[in-house]
């Protein structure tokens, strides 16, 4: 039984359905990376999952039951979590009243710091102030505090350095599997992702166009790249996976 289950979903918006027929899976303790070209439908079907697009038709299920009827804040206590691709932050919030508001005034859990050590020292921040990947780290930490079963992560690394993004894949991959949480991510350096991540969706055009474990599609990489994804996948400054098996890279956020 699958942590998530779309099925034939399709989605869009107001009475314009722009994916179709879209079914992905995400197990609990697994890293899903969801690719493709700009405009491919990755964020609508994001936005289905936690149910803020309409649905005319299939099924999307969360620990074997329909989420379907559910409103967004249900969801969301059902245990989505979803990091928008803005990250919703607000300007002018100090990271730790960011953190406190997300966790109803309370302290959050140690453990959430525990991923983001960085944050530790940025408490009197203003949001404005912090770098790209400090509010990236913010939105995940904030997100983290609800102790989700489900963390999505639109356009993970949108404005970050490479070496940046690099750095986020193993706290991910830690994420998931010491939480047992799933975590699906759209992620636009597609040779980065398929280092780290467990299993792969590609979409195009609004549909599903391939679908398999990392070992599965690492062969079909550039076939794929060349048909689906566009110039996005052209990895000319972000580290090898050579880099990355001599461990440099290996660090954490
Ligand atoms: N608010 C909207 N209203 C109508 N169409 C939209 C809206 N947002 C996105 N679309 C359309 O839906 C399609 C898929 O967009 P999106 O899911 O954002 O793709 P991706 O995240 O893969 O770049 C695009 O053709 C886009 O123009
Ligand atoms: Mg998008």
């Amino acid at each position: 039984m699958s942590l998530l289950e779309v099925r034939r979903l399709t989605a869009g918006y107001a009475s314009v359905p722009v994916v179709r027929d879209v079914s992905l899976s995400v197990e609990r303790g697994e890293l899903v990376a969801l690719l493709g070209a700009n405009g491919a439908g990755k964020t609508t079907t994001l936005l289905a999952i936690s149910g803020l697009v309409s649905v005319y038709s299939g099924e999307i299920r969360l620990d074997a039951g329909s989420i379907a009827g559910l409103a967004p804040a249900q969801r969301a206590r059902a245990g989505i979590q979803h990091v928008p691709e803005d990250r919703s932050l607000f300007p002018s919030l100090t990271v730790d009243e960011t953190i406190r508001l997300a966790c109803g005034a309370r302290r959050p859990p140690k453990w959430v710091l525990e991923y983001f050590p960085a944050l530790g020292e940025l408490g009197g921040r203003r949001v404005a102030a912090l770098s790209g990947g400090e509010q990236q780290m913010l939105a995940l930490a904030r997100a983290l505090c609800r102790d989700p079963s489900l963390l999505i992560v639109d356009e993970m690394s949108l404005g970050l350095a490479p070496l940046v993004v690099n750095a986020f894949f193993p706290v991910l991959r830690r994420i998931a599997a010491e939480r047992g949480c799933g975590v699906l991510i759209v992620e636009q350096h597609v040779h980065v992702a398929l280092r780290w991540v467990d299993r792969v969706h590609v979409m195009a055009g609004g549909t599903m166009a391939a679908s398999g474990t990392t070992d599965e599609m690492r062969p079909r990489i550039d076939e794929l790249a060349g048909a689906y994804l566009g110039e996005r996948t052209v990895p000319s400054s972000v580290p090898t996976s050579a880099d990355n098996e001599k461990g440099e890279n290996d660090e954490g956020v």
